[in-house]
């Protein structure tokens, strides 16, 4: 049998890199940092890390405005740091990602500001400018993220730029073969450098329609709803030709062999997003699916999506969950603490390729920001959905910065009591859940690539069997507040649960579930 590669058994932790580590006294993370504090990735028994953008940006959207594709914002080190960071990942047996943002740059980035100089520059084509309608109003009905038209005028030159975030995120234009081959070449500079793979930035927003037809409106949009979602992207996002080009990427980093890796934000639905795989795996091999960010929260629910997920994937295609990431309120927060505990193991059983996001290994819960604290810019553009809360510092100790900073954090802290530290050597703590689930994985074959069986459960309890050469194990999950219980036709022993005075527990004819509780067994 030929081995899977390392990114189907492995786990992959998200590092949002401003707010891990500090170094310097900044207040803001950086690559020394990251490389200082290694040792908690392998302690915790994770395979790979992906770290938000770290390129040269003027800071608009944090990093995904990319100035510079292939050097190191001054913020976070140099380019001698990410070397020394990618070798001590290594020495370590760890993998390192980085974040590839091809759909837009910066405004500030060379190529946008030579072609916005004029209509005649050979950078012109390089973005999508356009004349404006006849009634000198926007090219299309196009909306952008935060529900204004995408398109942006141009006083200067008298045309409009396409842009789906910010004014200062024009979109490039992958139509033209130049900008294809510049970008695909910033791949391959950061492969040479030994790199591990990428999570690429938005990829379905890539290509938009080039006849300009318009959008269909909505009619289920509601007021409160991401105002984005006033508009079916039927001619912007997921256009044939964004599909084409995801087969074109992965060619790149084959060059670069065969254990190399990508995952890609796609923000469509689930049939689309199974497409991306690509019918013979010769796609982005790990299209991230976002289910668990938003979800209800019921054992129904999620039961009933795991199965048309694993149904829609294509033969040989490999699942992954995300349950927290840079742009979504904390899981903790989401779903409070007790039920964090829960969704944990789900999102380190479920078959497929985890992605964890920093600090929710201890719990952290989303930090209030203040209006004078506000660092995000969508905060401003749709106000209540400002991602600030979720990219609170790491909490390392109970220092006064946290063991994060000795300066004044970038964003405020969170609660002191939920910190590393803490919940080292506490078996009972989030930490510990999370380190023995790891490696529960790890030392599991079936865990790690089983087959999956779902269990008939009633109420609120979600259950399932994950079986490979070491055995059979169920999982058994209360997604509520109320007591279950299930009944069994198998025999076992508890290995690990949400409360850890049940280990080793037998567990025969049922298993009873308290309010919040999730059970790991390792059937006879
Ligand atoms: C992605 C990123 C988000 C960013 C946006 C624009 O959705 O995850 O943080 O604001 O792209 O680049
Ligand atoms: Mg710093």
């Amino acid at each position: 049998m030929e081995q899977p590669p390392w990114w189907q058994r492995g786990v992959i932790y998200h590092i949002y890199p401003r707010s891990w580590m500090d170094s310097d006294g900044d207040g803001v993370g950086d690559l020394p940092g990251i490389l200082a504090r290694l040792d908690h990735l392998t302690w915790l028994g994770v395979d790979a890390v992906w770290i938000s953008p770290v390129y040269p940006s003027p800071g608009a959207d944090l990093g995904y405005d990319v100035a510079d594709y292939t050097a190191i914002d001054p913020l976070f080190g140099t380019m001698e740091d990410m070397d020394r960071l990618i070798a001590a990942a290594h020495e370590r047996g760890l993998r390192v990602l980085l974040d590839w943002v091809p759909n837009h740059t910066s405004d500030q980035h060379p190529w946008f500001l030579a072609s916005r100089s004029g209509r005649d520059d050979p950078k012109r084509d390089w973005y999508v400018w356009r004349d404006p309608a006849p009634d000198g109003g926007p090219p299309t009905n196009w909306v952008g993220y935060a529900g204004q038209s995408a398109w942006c005028w141009d006083e200067a030159t008298g045309q409009y730029y396409y842009r789906f975030f910010l004014d200062t995120q024009p979109d490039l234009n992958w139509r033209n073969p130049e900008v294809q081959s510049a970008m695909l070449d910033t791949l391959r500079f950061w492969l040479e450098r030994g790199v591990d793979g990428f999570r690429i930035d938005v990829l379905s927003l890539l290509v938009e329609d080039d006849q300009l037809r318009d959008n269909p409106v909505n009619p289920e949009f509601r007021e409160g709803d991401w105002p984005y979602l006033r508009q079916h992207f039927a001619y912007t996002h997921d256009q044939p030709e964004t599909r084409e080009l995801a087969m074109r990427i992965r060619k790149v980093v084959d060059e670069y062999g065969d254990d190399k890796v990508l995952l890609a934000e796609l923000v469509v639905p689930i049939e689309a997003l199974a497409a991306y795989h690509g019918p013979d795996g010769d796609g982005i091999q790990v299209p991230l699916n976002f289910e668990l960010l938003e979800a209800d929260w019921n054992a129904r629910g999620i039961a009933a999506f795991v199965g048309r997920y694993l149904a829609v994937l294509p033969p040989g295609a490999w699942p992954n969950w995300v349950l927290g990431n840079h742009d979504t309120p904390r899981v903790a927060s989401r779903l409070g603490p007790a039920q964090a505990r829960v969704a944990a193991i789900l999102l380190l059983t479920l078959p497929g390729t985890p992605i964890l996001y920093y600090g929710d290994e201890i719990g952290m819960t989303d930090v209030p920001v203040a209006p004078d604290q506000v660092r995000d810019p969508i905060a401003a553009l749709i106000p209540g959905r400002g991602r600030d809360p979720e990219r609170s510092p790491m909490r390392w100790d109970d220092r006064p910065g946290a063991g994060f900073t000795t300066g004044t954090p970038w964003l405020p802290l969170g609660d002191p009591a939920v910190n590393v530290a803490a919940q080292r050597d506490d078996p009972g703590s989030m930490l510990a859940l999370h380190r023995r689930l790891l490696a529960l994985r790890h030392d599991s074959p079936a865990m790690s690539g089983g087959a999956y069986e779902p269990v008939q459960a009633d109420g609120d309890v979600l259950a399932y069997l994950r079986t490979g050469d070491d055995g059979r194990w169920l999982v058994a999950l209360n997604l509520g507040p109320g007591a279950g219980r299930l009944d069994l036709a198998v025999r076992g022993r508890v290995e690990l649960a949400t409360t850890p005075d049940r280990d080793g527990e037998r567990v025969e004819g049922h298993l009873d579930l308290a309010g919040d509780e999730g059970v790991v067994v390792r059937l006879d």
